[in-house]
């Protein structure tokens, strides 16, 4: 008999060798391809960098300070790592692109640029894990996109340096190398502005710890010097050591000052800059008022100071537009300015901010909304209602930035909610980040090439804490690390799952607070399989009809058999608002008089965005399908509540009918059902 290796077995049985060689980096490399035996790193291995002066720095502190101390260069040594700036690399377009081959006596990265030559320093170091060994590899590496981002919200509830600092540590592991910082919003303006010391003395603090209760309360703000007063704002010697620090990793960051709206803590600090002048303070600026123009851009002057970025942000979601209407300044802009409605007033003041930025020689990026009344010539689109937008930029030859809230939006929660901590609404758990594809083929070339990339964001109305903050983006921003770099036809969930095990538990033992992946609980389970019943496949017709930004499956979502899962946007869930409370009103019709013993529906509760559960369902039967009799009437006190609820609407007994006609109506916001059960 023959004696089999163990390794041998393991092939005839068709499993990975245990010594079967392969290399855990993530985001995964392009190309990969192993060889035979290990560099070994000993304290005589010497770090070599032939690189302009600046990058050469660079990266030598940052090998010494997150790798190890390598021996000086120059002295003789048997194994060296070297990073080399060359002028070309064959079959690498991206300049953040590197070629990595390590042989037992050298690992040598190649790349045009020092980003190139620091993403290949991170594959070296996630390659030796922590330990002296590295094995032999060939990898040919570039990025699928320039722009991968992560969006920080510091306005709602503030973060401080140190904590940006920290999250930089880890974007530069996962090749992110954009920092979107959204710096001002109601509540709260959050970055030292010289000019106009009253933002951060009086617009930067609140007496309540939460932005929940600071919003329950009144949404007031108070002096820095008042009692009990809770808030803060980064200096600017704070910024500009993030900034360096930043680029020392070759990430920049993006500030965001948001206007016209969003403005709430800027106009209370200058009631003369909204249209009514209220003191609280209101969300949007006045457009008609030069004063307005003159704050904003002195303003932008010192942040183009502090932040060398091309990209300013300048907000542009969300404007209420309501007291432009009104506002004598705003209505003589605009018959001077010949815009025919307030969209076209939205649209002035971004094509003059953006003349203005441009002037200084940078570039102006906005939420989509910046595209209605009109786009600027050279703005860039970052698309957040879904992907419409970032699409339609892209068609037009604008760059776009992908940052759909269905997929992108990381205050969502990301396993059943009953499990987390209270989040603002969705359920977007990282198999769901991870399948996201911001540039898919079926666009075209000529739609994908302006689609720069992709972006994480992490509002913070609901994430008080800076632990919580970090539990919200890891591990959400691992995937969306893979997503900006990984060329989508390498991209398996069955493959970065594991790894992103491996790389949170790597955070936590560096001291992130990371959500548990292995304990994940998952999705509705009512979701994770189909329901045979009655009215299953059969017609259904819409009385009223349903609400056109929630259409599911159309009229097929009531009786398609499918349930749905944790969230409203999931197209399990149909949404109805309609005139006065009128809401669901549909006939299902069984095609033959049935015997019937239950007719049901489950709606969902979360009151934050507006999804109530009905105040009446009305169950009604017929043979005819215009003679109905009442079979039920349920009423529901409407009450509002926290978190996310489900309340099954049903009716049991005998009877027979071949129509059955479900009623809800409501007085408060929306109502979303996935399914009518008829036994
Ligand atoms: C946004 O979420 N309002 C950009």
């Amino acid at each position: 008999m023959k004696i089999l290796t163990l390794a041998a077995l393991a092939v005839l049985l068709g499993m990975p060798a245990a010594n079967a060689r392969t290399a855990d980096v993530t985001p995964l490399p392009a190309r990969i391809t192993m060889a035979e035996g290990d560099m070994i790193i000993t304290p005589s291995t010497s770090l070599v960098i032939e690189a302009p002066a600046e990058d050469a720095a660079r990266l030598r502190d940052y090998a010494d300070a997150e790798w190890r101390r390598f021996a000086p260069a120059g002295k003789k040594s048997s194994t060296s790592v070297e990073l080399k700036t060359v002028k070309r690399l064959e079959g690498i377009e991206s300049p953040e692109g590197y070629r990595l081959n390590v042989t037992p006596r050298k690992a040598l990265v190649e790349a045009t640029s020092g980003a190139g030559l620091f993403y290949g320093l991170q594959t070296l170091m996630q390659l030796a894990d922590g330990t002296d060994t590295i094995p032999a590899l060939n990898i040919s590496d570039s990025p699928r996109f320039g722009y991968r981002g992560m969006m920080l919200d510091i306005s709602r509830n503030y973060r401080d340096k140190n904590f940006i600092l920290k999250q930089i540590d880890a974007l530069a592991r996962l090749k992110i190398n954009r920092l979107h910082l959204h710096l001002t919003d109601g509540a709260g303006w959050r970055l030292e502005i010289k000019k106009y010391p009253r933002l951060t003395e009086y617009a930067a603090w609140r007496p309540e710890l939460t932005w929940k209760e600071w919003s329950d309360g009144g949404a007031r703000y108070i002096d820095a010097s008042d009692f009990g007063a809770y808030g803060g704002f980064l200096t600017q010697d704070d910024a500009r050591e993030i900034v360096k620090y930043a680029a020392d990793r070759y990430i920049t960051v993006i500030p965001e000052i948001e206007m016209p709206s969003h403005s709430e803590e800027l106009t209370a600090a200058f009631p003369e800059i909204s249209c009514t002048h209220n003191p609280k303070g209101e969300p949007d600026v006045c457009v008609g008022n030069e004063k307005t123009f003159e704050i904003l851009q002195n303003v932008l002057d010192e942040v183009m100071e502090i932040f060398p970025s091309e990209y300013i942000h300048i907000g542009g979601d969300e404007a209420s537009k309501r007291a432009w209407k009104e506002c004598e300044l705003c209505q003589k802009r605009m018959a001077d300015e010949g815009l025919k409605d307030v969209d076209e007033l939205q649209s002035y003041l971004i094509h003059r901010i953006e003349q203005y930025l441009n002037s200084k020689g940078r570039s102006l990026i906005g939420w989509d909304e910046i595209m209605e009344g009109g786009l600027a010539p050279n703005a860039t689109v970052m698309s957040w209602r879904g992907t419409e937008g970032g699409i339609r930029a892209a068609r037009s030859g604008h760059q776009a930035v992908m940052t759909p809230g269905g997929y992108c939006y990381l205050d969502s929660y990301q396993d059943a909610p009953a499990t987390q901590p209270v989040a603002i609404s969705g359920y977007l758990p990282l198999e769901r980040v991870y399948s996201y594809d911001p540039a898919p083929d079926s666009l075209g070339t000529d739609v994908t090439k302006w689609i720069a990339g992709v972006q994480g964001n992490l509002w913070t109305e609901h994430v008080p804490t800076a632990q919580h903050a970090e539990y919200m983006l890891w591990p959400r921003m691992i995937a969306i690390a893979e997503i900006g770099w990984t060329p989508q036809e390498q991209r398996r969930w069955e493959s970065f799952r594991p790894r992103a095990l491996k790389v949170s538990d790597d955070m936590r033992g560096k001291g992130y607070t990371v959500f548990d992946l292995r304990g994940e609980a998952g999705n509705r389970r009512q979701s994770t399989r189909t329901v045979d019943h009655l009215a299953r496949g059969k017609k259904v017709t819409y009385n009223v009809p349903w609400w056109s930004n929630y259409n599911a499956a159309r009229e097929a979502t009531l009786t398609d058999g499918l349930r749905g899962g944790w969230s409203y946007g999931d197209g399990r869930w149909q949404g109805f608002l309609h005139r006065g409370d009128e809401r669901v009103d549909v006939t299902i019709d069984l095609e033959k008089v049935t015997d019937i013993t239950y007719v049901g529906a489950d709606f969902m509760q979360i009151t934050g965005p507006g999804v109530w559960f009905p105040a009446k369902v009305e169950i009604l039967i017929s043979d005819n399908g215009t003679d109905f009799t009442e079979l039920a009437t349920i009423e529901h006190k409407q009450k509002d509540s926290t978190g996310l609820s489900f309340k099954e609407f049903s009716w049991s007994g005998n009877a027979r009918a071949r129509y059955v006609r479900y009623r809800a109506t409501s007085t408060e916001g929306c109502q979303f059902t996935d399914e009518i059960i008829i036994r």
